[in-house]
């Protein structure tokens, strides 16, 4: 089976917007993921003043450069996305405005410390309760020059904010990370001309500069989104191949975790493109079993362990899961819905408060029922789960998959 149909990655599709409209001129971007997350990006944009059309999944973003952006007449409204609260901020904190931006209910007790620290400490004023949003950002084009910042979580979304904020200051910063996290918005930034060196978690943006990009920019597959499939694959014990897939170094961790643990992968990875991306085949893997996940893995591969724990719940062994107490504030706690998806399968997990072991499951899967708390991405595993058992899943909050992946139900309807 050939899956060429995996959507644009939603981290990517993001930065395409802001940093296209940070930019003067046109860009075109190809394979951009119309989802919900990524279409409230868009729409805040156009609050701000950018022009921007969409034909199906290609975008042109008319950037006006950052000062040719306008205080929005609006609060601006993100819906689910943290990536876009973090990084739409990073921005409103270098512009000479005040802005309010919100989002749904789960975005409203999402923490934002971890970005109002550090674009305070740069010079932006931010008003919230609690740190938690609506943020009333106020701006200044005037922040701190030669600014250096050590993150205190490993996040590409406060690391992103940070750099964002410099970009549109057009001021020198340097980041610090504790553990290595996806650098989209290093590769983006480079793309159109900035000065980004990153070494041993040392990353220093010393030249702002954006220059149009002439040529169309491919957006490839997002591979969070690929591995539901991939884990399907797997599963049922099928040869599956997938295309035109991100393979950024920042993100395939969930594919060296699968490879340690016995999968039979090919990755055919193409050269030359601002980020990597090219084929994965799955091939049918009888010696897949479960292990330790290995603690430098887990911030590459937080997004996929939902849907890693279904997969754990077929193989023999544990797999045991630590270091990942970021899962906790994601869209929803994931620790505490990950347990809560494997008890309704019928399955045994037990809970840490930064991971969890699960077993496999002896019993057999009976139709279940199961509250995502609009999670996309628990929701998206409960239907994996259901479809790999053969059983009917009821799914609370199943409203939530196209927040990343529009056409979940439609390739999952395709797959035998
Ligand atoms: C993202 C970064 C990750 C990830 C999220 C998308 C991004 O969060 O979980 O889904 O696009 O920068 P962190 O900020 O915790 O790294």
């Amino acid at each position: 089976m050939i899956i060429d149909s995996i959507p644009g990655d939603k981290s990517i599709s993001h930065r395409a917007i802001i940093i296209g409209s940070l930019v003067t001129g046109t860009t075109t971007f190809k394979g951009f993921l119309c989802s919900d997350d990524c279409l409230q990006t868009l729409e805040i944009f156009k609050q701000l003043g950018v022009e921007i059309s969409r034909f199906g999944s290609t975008i042109m973003v008319n950037g006006v450069g950052v000062k040719g952006l306008k205080k929005p007449q609006q609060p601006l409204y993100v819906g689910n996305s943290g990536t876009g609260i973090r990084l739409i901020s990073g921005v409103l904190a270098a512009l000479p405005f005040e802005s309010t931006i919100n989002g749904d209910e789960s975005i409203q007790n999402r923490p934002m410390q971890r970005i109002i620290d550090p674009l305070s400490s740069m010079g932006a004023s931010i008003q919230s309760t609690n740190f938690t949003p609506p943020l009333i950002v106020k701006g200044t084009p005037n922040l701190k020059s030669n600014w250096r910042y050590e993150m205190p979580v490993a996040s590409a979304q406060v690391k992103s904010s940070i750099l964002l904020a410099a970009a549109a200051a057009g001021q020198t910063v340097t980041v610090i990370e504790p553990e290595p996290c996806r650098d989209h918005t290093e590769r983006m930034l480079t793309l159109f001309g900035a000065d980004i060196k990153s070494s041993n978690g040392k990353i220093e943006l010393t030249s702002t500069k954006l220059t149009p990009v002439s040529y169309d920019i491919q957006i490839p597959g997002d591979i969070s989104s690929a591995l539901f499939f991939i884990c399907y694959a797997l599963m049922t014990k099928q040869a599956y191949q997938f295309k035109n897939i991100g393979l950024n170094p920042s993100r395939i961790g969930c594919l060296n975790l699968l490879q340690a643990m016995g999968a039979q992968l090919e990755v055919i990875q193409k050269e030359g493109a601002y980020e990597p991306m090219g084929e994965i085949h799955v091939k049918p893997s009888p010696n897949l079993k479960n292990i330790d996940v290995p603690l430098d893995l887990v911030p590459n591969l937080i997004d996929e362990l939902p849907i890693l724990a279904i997969l754990a719940s077929t193989l023999d062994g544990t797999l045991r899961v630590r270091g990942a107490e970021e899962l906790r504030v994601k869209e929803s706690d994931r620790i505490a819905g990950i347990c809560r998806l494997i008890q309704a399968m019928g399955g045994e997990i037990i809970e840490y408060s930064d991971g969890f072991n699960v077993k496999q499951q002896t019993g057999n899967v009976h139709d279940f029922s199961f509250d995502a708390h609009f999670d996309h991405r628990l929701a998206m595993s409960a239907f994996i789960a259901a479809k790999v058992h053969q059983v009917q899943a009821n799914v609370i909050g199943k409203d939530s998959i196209p927040t990343s992946f529009p056409n979940f139900f439609e390739i999952l309807k395709s797959v035998n």
